[in-house]
Parts: C-alpha cells; sequence; structure tokens
C-alpha cells in the first residue's frame, strides 16, 4: 500500500538557478548542497519543505538519463513523484501483478536517500512517472 509522498522529482539544466528560485521566489530556507551521484548519472539537491521535499536533479555526465528529458524540456520541469512504500520488494511484485511495468531489471537500486527504489513506467501509470522508495528507517 502506498504511502507518504516522500519528493517530486524536478529535473533542471542548472540546480544553482533552481535552488535560488526556491530561495528567491518561495522564500525557502532550507536548500542541500548540490550532490553528484555518479551511478545515478544525476546531481541532487533537496528543497526541504514541511511536509516533503523537491528533488532538483541536473545531468551528470553524457550518458545521464536525465539529458532526454531536458531536450523535450530545456528550461526543466517536473520529472516525477516518489512515494514511499513499507516493503519495496513486495511492492515490486505488486505492481507487476497488477500489470504495471516496472523499469529496468526490477532489481531495487539505491536512491539518493540512501534506501532502495524502483520506477514504473509512466505508459501505466497515467504519464506520471513514479519512483516507489522504501520507508526511511525511523529517526531520517
Ligand atoms: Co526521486
Amino acid at each position: 500500500m502506498v504511502g507518504k509522498l516522500n519528493h517530486v522529482g524536478v529535473a533542471t539544466p542548472s540546480i544553482a538557478e533552481s535552488q535560488a528560485l526556491y530561495r528567491d521566489l518561495f522564500g525557502a530556507a532550507d536548500i542541500t548542497p548540490r550532490t553528484a551521484l555518479p551511478e545515478q548519472g544525476v546531481w541532487v539537491s533537496f528543497v526541504n519543505l514541511p511536509n516533503a521535499q523537491i528533488e532538483l536533479i541536473e545531468p551528470y555526465g553524457e550518458a545521464s538519463p536525465i539529458h532526454a528529458f531536458l531536450s523535450k524540456n530545456p528550461k526543466g520541469g517536473q520529472h516525477h513523484v516518489c512515494f514511499e512504500v513499507p516493503d519495496i520488494l513486495a511492492a515490486r511484485d505488486e505492481m507487476r501483478a497488477k500489470g504495471a511495468a516496472v523499469l529496468g531489471t526490477g532489481g531495487p537500486r539505491t536512491g539518493a536517500h540512501g534506501v532502495p527504489v524502483i520506477f514504473l513506467h509512466p505508459k501505466d501509470t497515467g504519464g506520471v512517472l513514479v519512483e516507489l522508495m522504501q520507508e526511511p528507517a525511523a529517526g531520517h
């Protein structure tokens, strides 16, 4: 069963510019530094909101999965939404049993929060790229 909305992923050609936007336009005060995740081909930064996060993602390297999105959306845009689930493997199996395609091999990989994640193909989820992530352990 789906849990909390953890974050909304926003692709951007420049995390620095997006950080400035969230800080200056919206007054967001808690924004994490731009950090490289080479295995995932992205730079990330989190805008911490009272109830969720905005995950800013910028391409890292030539093979970044974000390049295709930015070629269609040069100014950036909403990329995915992420819901927490209590058990990522059970969620993956349930999604498949219900006919939703899991991207890649479906073996959960470690996401930006250090917990396992999967992505569902937008063709099965109303056009929205959906990330499911294992609930972070208590205290996070
Ligand atoms: Co995400």
